[in-house]
């Protein structure tokens, strides 16, 4: 009785939780379940925030510690909700040398964002690298994962404003 009190309701009452609940029931709410569940949570919502975390510690007896630890370990999982799309302006050496800073300020200039910052409308999220494998295309930024060469700030604004921001299928079902 004493356990059941102590199980942790969902953060809110989204039947999406639902979704994260059975990923946990699957690992028989282990705490060796904790990276499936965290993946489930990120999938279902787009992102990990404090009160999933919290959920997630509490419904498979992790310390909250930890579950932040490896929230935080891989690159994979984010903290903080993304845009539809994400833009990565890279810093590395070569691209450095070749302006990219003046990329990132075109980028936070135009849309009013920082680096790992999203767009009030959601639709754009900026991140910086510092390489991303492609040196010889210097200065490069990656859009939704697609390596973009030779960018110059006009170049880098233009295909940004190009970007639909419609909501995709998948937020109009939610
Ligand atoms: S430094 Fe930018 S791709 Fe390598």
């Amino acid at each position: 009785m004493r356990d059941l009190l102590a199980v942790p309701p969902p953060p809110t009452e989204d039947k999406r939780w639902r979704i994260v609940e059975a990923a946990m029931r699957r690992g028989a709410y282990s705490p060796n379940c904790l990276i499936e569940t965290l993946h489930a949570v990120q999938e279902t919502f787009g992102c990990l925030d404090e009160a999933s975390l919290r959920f997630c510690a509490g419904r498979l007896r992790v310390p909250l510690s930890k579950v932040y630890g490896v929230a935080t370990f891989y690159h994979h999982f984010q903290l903080k909700p993304q845009g539809r799309h994400t833009c990565v302006v890279c810093l590395g050496t070569a691209c450095y040398i070749r302006n990219s800073p003046r990329l990132l300020k075109a980028v936070t200039q135009e849309f009013g964002i920082e680096e790992g910052q999203t767009t009030e409308d959601k639709n754009l999220s900026l991140l910086t690298a510092r390489c991303v494998g492609a040196c010889s295309l210097a200065p490069v930024a990656l859009l939704d994962g697609q390596t973009l060469p030779g960018q110059t700030p006009e170049s880098l604004i233009e295909r940004l404003k190009a970007l639909p921001a419609e909501e995709t299928k998948r937020e109009a079902e939610k």
